[in-house]
């Protein structure tokens, strides 16, 4: 383990262009749970799966049973939202945020809706499936926060007129344009990838690692509890297999000790 901390930091002080992509993994310290880990939210509650999948859908046919559905969260989604809006940052965030001070790490992509990298002081963060804390239009694209919006009259409407749905990108919804343009960006101009706390099985995000190790000298690190198709498929490099918030802040003391 102590090699791999040390191979991290050196690629990463060697590195022109190292961004970072983020799951749940790098959230669970902070008391959220993840959702295919074994504690994780679809593990423990395939029902609230089923219905996960189908919330799009239903936003399409019903917008006012959708937001009644969001508003009215209950169970295991709704222990999710609450445990989301108190969490705060662990070592894990904090460390992230540290790298991009120090120059080192350009751009935070997330899948997290959490908000905790922003807590953590990362500024050039891509929330790559939306946040928790803000709404969108689904005809103009423009987002608001989330208590600036009137939820009185459901569906909310934006200043266009179009419908507002929660920013949050569910099952079978398209990644909003603006993102897919930022993130695919990021990783055909980055020469390391820092990937941490992703089972790194849902798609479009998991293409982003598959995209940049096609061109040459870039390099792929996971930091993650377990393997996943990265490492089985040879896409990342190596695996530092342990926790975010044990395994980043040791890094970062590492890149400290070379600057
Ligand atoms: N440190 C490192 N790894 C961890 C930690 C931790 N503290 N806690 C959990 N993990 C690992 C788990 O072992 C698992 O491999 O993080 C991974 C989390 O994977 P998922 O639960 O699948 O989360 P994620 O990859 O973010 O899911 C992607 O799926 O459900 C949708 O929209 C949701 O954004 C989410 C997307
Ligand atoms: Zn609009």
């Amino acid at each position: 383990m102590e090699n791999l901390i040390e191979r991290a930091a050196n690629d990463l002080l060697h590195s022109k262009y190292a961004i970072a992509l983020t799951g749940a993994g790098i959230s669970t310290e902070s008391g959220i749970p993840d959702f295919r880990g074994p504690k994780g939210i679809w593990t423990t509650d395939k029902e609230a799966e089923a219905k996960a999948y189908k919330r799009y859908e239903l936003f399409l046919s019903d917008p006012k049973a959708y937001w009644e559905e969001i508003l009215g969260f209950k169970g295991t989604y709704g222990r999710f939202y609450t445990e989301i809006r108190k969490a705060e940052p662990n070592p894990g965030h904090y460390a992230l945020a540290e790298l991009e001070r120090l120059g080192i790490i350009k751009c935070v992509i997330t899948q997290n809706i959490d908000g905790l990298h922003k807590k953590a002081g990362s500024e050039n963060i891509i929330e790559y499936h939306g946040s928790v804390n803000k709404l969108r239009c689904v005809s103009c694209g423009s987002r608001y926060e989330f208590d600036e919006v009137s939820l009185e009259n459901l569906p909310p409407r934006c200043k266009c007129g179009g419908i507002m749905k929660y920013d949050v990108v569910h099952f079978k919804e398209p990644i909003p344009l603006d993102v897919v343009e930022k993130s695919g960006k990021e990783a055909s101009e980055c020469d390391l990838m820092l990937i941490c706390g992703t089972s790194a099985v849902v798609y479009p995000f998991a293409g982003l690692p598959r995209m940049a190790k096609l061109r040459p000298g870039v390099k792929i690190i996971e930091v993650n509890a377990e393997p996943t198709p990265l490492t089985y498929e040879g896409i990342s490099d190596y695996l530092i297999q342990g926790k975010t918030g044990e395994i980043l802040p040791r890094v970062v003391e590492e890149v400290k000790k070379r600057l």
